[in-house]
């Protein structure tokens, strides 16, 4: 059977990791565990965007050779991976200035410019180096990108340019007929309604003054651009040669992807990928925006809110828990470092970590622990079809958590311990089922929890899960 494949974006290798490199993460780590819980065999991979201008630009200023400038942060990037606790498949980290995938890059560009889909040009423009992207004068709010906040340059020089047009009704009966599906509705129809009433321009392929990038085999004077060689990952990630057949695993089950990067992934790259011959991804799986006090965050407005904080003050699965419960995962979220310690003071340390120690206390008192197998157990999600939505079934999965404190307070197992031994030891089945039955539904979201609650059912021995924060 054909391996579920799951991707990120890769992200720029220009800055440290933040939050919201570590929220589309994370959350594709969550649809990779439950599919593999569903017994698929799951490829799971992200990586690392390495080449361009803008990255050439930040090694220029840290005096530093670009390629030691990427390696380091590539680093800091598997490293928070690993705290994390994602589970990448083997092999699955993917960096752009790896040779293998720089010869695909090279093979695919020159199979385009042979097909005839790439052609020699010059293109004119307005150019964001922040974006990486050309604009329209309407992307522009006062003459500056929104977005990075700077003046975009007039750049004319010759190009190796994309067939775009050509493509577009193609395209559009892709999206129409969900074959090439955009997830959730409001994104779908934002591309449907700029595919129906935009010309979508040939696009420039490749730059001239860039040195960092992928020279074009044919034409060494230009270097490839950056996004046709980051697409390119989702495919050289899998081993694939750039000629002949793609590997098996492809098309891509979800591609997870923020709403910034939208537009490119809704049209460059399967545009690309129909001048291949290649199929479409199955799903673009798009969510939006993690705001800081109802504000996008940045250094300069101090609102940034740092995942290696949140790693601090809440831990690996208290952080995981918290970026999907502070909003419905799709829509924008606003968090601030408040709320988050609200939010796991109630839901962790008082709701889930609490019935935890209530259950495993009372249990001492047991003649022996309830048997609990996990076959009983089915989880949420296990019969559901694609797309998965990650904080509904979150919410139904803690509902059980408040449900099982509730029939705790209700039945008062610490009298009946003492009036009603029989009774005790039905409670205190039921509870230690409801329990079995939460660390099987958590366990995509919190593994480590999910792994010590089964332990402590199994053993009766618990160490307190989630400390209240002051
Ligand atoms: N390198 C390109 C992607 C190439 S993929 C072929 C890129 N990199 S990026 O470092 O800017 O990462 C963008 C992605 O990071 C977003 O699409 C989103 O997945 C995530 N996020 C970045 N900031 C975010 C928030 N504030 N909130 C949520 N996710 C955000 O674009």
């Amino acid at each position: 059977m054909k391996p579920f494949f799951i991707t990120t974006p890769i992200y720029y290798a220009n800055d440290e990791p933040h939050i919201g490199h570590a929220y589309t993460t994370v959350a594709a780590d969550i649809l990779a565990r439950m599919e593999r819980l569903r017994n698929r065999e799951v490829i799971f991979s992200t990586g690392t965007d390495e080449h361009g201008a803008k990255i050439a630009e930040k090694a220029r200023e840290a005096g530093q050779d670009p390629q030691l400038f990427v390696d380091a942060v590539a680093e800091t990037f598997q490293g928070l991976w690993e705290k994390l606790n994602i589970s990448l498949s083997e092999n699955a980290f993917i960096r752009t200035t790896n040779k293998d995938h720089i010869k695909v890059v090279q093979k695919v560009l020159a199979e385009l410019y042979q097909n005839g889909a790439l052609y020699r040009g010059t293109y004119k423009g307005l150019y964001c180096v922040g974006c990486e992207q050309y604009k329209n004068e309407g992307d522009l709010v006062n003459g500056k990108c929104p977005d990075h906040d700077r003046v975009p340059e007039v750049m004319e020089e010759e190009s190796y340019m994309l067939k775009m047009t050509e493509l577009q009704s193609t395209l559009l009966e892709h999206v129409r007929s969900k074959k090439f599906h955009i997830y959730p509705s409001q994104y779908e129809k934002e591309v449907t309604s700029f595919l129906e009433n935009q010309t979508l321009e040939d696009i420039s392929l490749s730059r001239k003054n860039v040195t960092w990038g992928v020279p074009l085999p044919f034409d060494e004077t230009h270097t490839t651009y950056v996004w046709a060689d980051a697409f390119l990952n989702y495919l050289t990630v899998l081993g694939w040669s750039g000629e002949g057949k793609v590997p098996e695993a492809w098309p891509a089950d979800i591609q997870l992807v923020g709403k910034d990067i939208l537009r490119v992934h809704a049209t460059i790259w399967p545009i690309m990928l129909l001048h291949l011959g290649v199929p479409l991804p199955k799903l673009l799986y798009t969510h939006g925006h993690i705001l800081s006090a109802g504000k996008k965050m940045s250094k300069t407005l101090g609102n940034v809110i740092s995942i290696n904080e949140m790693l601090s003050a809440f831990g690996t699965d208290g952080t995981r828990y918290l970026l999907f419960t502070m909003g419905h995962f799709g829509d924008d979220i606003d968090i601030t470092f408040g709320r988050l310690t609200e939010k796991y003071n109630a839901d962790l340390a008082n709701g889930l970590g609490n019935l935890v120690s209530r259950i495993m206390k009372l249990g001492e008192s047991l003649p022996t622990l309830p048997i609990v197998t996990e076959a009983g157990g089915s989880r949420i999600w296990s019969e559901q079809q694609q797309p998965l939505q990650i904080s509904k079934i979150l919410e139904a999965t803690m509902e059980r958590v408040s449900s099982a404190n509730r029939y705790m307070d209700e039945t008062k197992p610490w009298i009946l311990v003492k009036e009603n031994k029989g009774k005790f030891e039905k409670v205190m089945d039921n509870l230690f089922s409801q329990l079995s039955q939460i660390s099987l539904e958590i366990e995509p979201f919190m593994p480590d929890t999910a792994e010590k609650i089964k332990t402590a059912l199994k053993t009766g021995k618990t160490e307190a899960l989630f400390q209240r924060i002051q």
